[in-house]
């Protein structure tokens, strides 16, 4: 995999990159609820390398749950309103996003711990503050690694600046999401920037057209 191909452009604010697999018939996970069996080593790889360019990988608190996050290297900001949290992700290298109207209990205990917890926003994120303080520790290369249901919320505010999207050579069906799902449904033109086979898998990288 050629690491050019996935280059952040030179911006002067924060870029907002999503990375994703689906099926061929669309769905955001497997029979089983997860993404592991799909994409095979080619979405390893390119997931890696998507991680190690980022300088901070966001996520929602339903992605982690379910396919059990860890703290790594770079910076992991957990996206949740609840603020349930799995304990194993509680420590000074976690990042929480979430607004001023979260549980005010759960905000202490979780910054008791040692969580840098970010609230903006009363009953939504405020994702134009989240963004500029990124943008204020210097995080500019920022990646969300989904779920579904975040994604929805950021396409619907047209903050996703480009989808990396790998296509697995499987169908699955069921009642598996799309890669994004609102209650707010919109269209976002983009345009392609790559799409390289390798065996059957597609990776695809797909940037806003904001002409
Ligand atoms: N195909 C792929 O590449 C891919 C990628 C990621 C996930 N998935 C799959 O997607 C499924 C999970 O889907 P999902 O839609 O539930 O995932 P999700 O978006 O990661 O999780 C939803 C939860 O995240 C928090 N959240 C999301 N947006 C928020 C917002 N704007 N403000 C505050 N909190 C927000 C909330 O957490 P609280 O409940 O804590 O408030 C919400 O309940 C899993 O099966 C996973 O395997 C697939």
């Amino acid at each position: 995999m050629d690491p050019d191909l996935y280059a952040y452009p030179d911006t002067d604010r924060p870029w907002l990159r999503t990375n994703f697999v689906s099926t061929v018939d669309g769905a955001a996970h497997d029979d089983s609820g997860v993404t592991a069996s799909l994409g095979g080593d080619a979405d390893h790889e390119v997931f890696q390398l998507l991680r190690r360019l980022a300088d901070v990988v966001m996520v929602g608190a339903g992605t982690a749950r379910i396919e059990k996050y860890r703290t790594s290297s770079t910076p992991l900001a957990l996206v949740s309103r609840r603020l349930d949290i799995p304990d194993e992700l509680v420590g000074p290298d976690l990042i929480v996003i979430t607004m001023t109207d979260a549980p005010a209990d759960r905000i202490a205990s979780l910054r008791a711990a040692g969580v840098d917890v970010m609230a903006h926003g009363e009953i939504e994120i405020d994702w134009t503050a989240v963004l500029a303080e990124l943008d204020a520790r210097g995080w500019r290369h920022v990646l969300c690694e989904g779920g579904p249901t975040l994604h929805g919320d950021l396409v619907t505010l047209d903050l996703v600046d480009e989808v990396c999207l790998t296509i697995a050579p499987t169908m699955t069906s069921g009642d598996a999401p799309r890669i994004a799902h609102s209650r707010h449904p919109v269209t976002r033109g983009m345009t392609l920037a790559h799409a390289v086979p390798v065996g059957d898998v597609l990776l695809t990288r797909w940037v806003r057209d904001r002409s």
